[in-house]
């Protein structure tokens, strides 16, 4: 089982070690290797996504990623920002199904800013397209030039597209992945004004009827994010594309009161795949030892689950969580009166202890 180990920028070094700390804990034969990415790539080798960091990942059985990105990298030219580093993984790897579960532990209600009866037993999949959308279009603009700016240009664009075959893939994933819960999906779209959306709503449709044991809802997406905060317990599965996926899978994320738990799965084909927190680099608490470790910890336990075939691996750090969070450990994110604060090595060090 070889994993590329990728922490990358901000607090990306400290989350992963602590995830790293609890895989080694299993006692299971994994082949780890560590690689930079990101900001701390480009500092070391002038580029996001250095051949050697690709070719580690694309050999590995799955990716365990940190985070990247930090404002100091914010007038750089476009392709050699940290961002490029996890799109090019993700493009390179064909990681087009992108899991993010939310998920209100019990133990966290009171972190919600909804009230406690609109978020209690919340578990929602989001299921965003990965690879595709205006993400992967056409760009023109002064920053995409890696040569320095297009000179003289007064405007910019960026080109929303899908073909036929990746909107059915990332439907087949939702109708599948539904089939395991409570089967429905609703489908994100905003085909009352873009013809890319259209065109995904009418294949999700025609995809559906593969799926007659699955609810099929179709939803704006300004709808979608109203109805995630109005009752957020009505879904099940959301599946939609690049963009309104990374826009939704944040609002989501914080439903729960705490985006410092969530994991998150990117998928290819093959079945390899690139685990990481939900969160982002967050720069402003970078090497301070108070980020929360446990999403990270909880996308190795993914990890384990969806490309190691280690199911028994994954329940015990899932398990070894939700002991942790009962003895009342929180780091400062989540940190709430009646429980002991703690910092990102204590939590890792404690998820070990719960392990046993
Ligand atoms: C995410 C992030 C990325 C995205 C950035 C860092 C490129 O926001 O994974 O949600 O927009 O996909
Ligand atoms: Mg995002």
């Amino acid at each position: 089982m070889k994993i590329a180990v990728l922490p990358g920028d901000g607090i990306g070094t400290e989350i992963v070690n602590e995830a790293v700390k609890v895989l080694r804990a299993l006692g299971l034969p994994f082949e780890m290797e560590q690689a930079l990415v990101g900001g701390a790539a480009y500092d070391a080798h002038g580029h996001p996504l250095p051949e050697s960091t690709l070719k580690l990942a694309m050999a590995a059985d799955a990716v365990l990623f940190g985070a990247v990105g930090d404002w100091k990298y914010d007038k750089l030219d476009r392709p050699l920002r940290p961002e490029q580093a996890i799109l090019g993984l993700r493009k390179h790897m064909g990681l087009f199904a992108n899991f993010r579960p939310a998920i209100c532990y019990e133990q966290l209600v009171g972190a919600s800013s909804l009230k406690p009866e609109l978020i209690a037993g919340l578990d929602i999949l989001i299921i965003r397209e990965l690879t595709g959308d205006i993400y992967f279009g056409q760009p023109r603009g002064r920053r995409t030039a890696v040569d320095g700016h297009f000179p003289g240009t007064e405007e910019a664009f960026d080109t929303m597209r899908y073909s036929k075959p990746e909107i059915e893939r990332i439907a087949h994933v939702a109708f599948q992945a539904a089939r395991k819960r409570h089967k429905k999906v609703t489908s994100v779209d905003k085909a009352n004004v873009l013809e890319t959306f259209q065109f995904w709503k009418d294949v999700v449709t025609e995809v559906h009827a593969q799926y007659p044991d699955v609810e099929l809802q179709h939803m704006y997406v300004d709808n979608a994010a109203m109805q995630l905060v109005k009752a957020p317990k009505a879904f099940d599965v959301i599946v939609t594309g690049n963009m309104f996926g990374d826009i939704l899978s944040d609002e989501a994320s914080m439903l729960t009161g705490s985006i410092g738990m969530l994991p998150s799965a990117s998928l290819n084909s093959k079945g390899q795949g690139l685990y990481e927190p939900s969160h982002g680099s967050a720069p402003d608490i970078a090497g301070k030892g108070v980020a929360n470790p446990l999403a990270t910890i909880l996308s190795a336990a993914m990890m384990l689950r969806f490309s190691l075939n280690q199911p028994e691996a994954a329940d015990r750090i899932e398990a070894a969580v939700q002991k942790v969070l009962a003895q009342g450990l929180r780091t400062p994110d989540i940190h709430g009166e009646g429980t002991t604060q703690v910092g990102t090595a204590q939590m890792g060090d404690a998820v070990v202890a719960a392990l046993m």
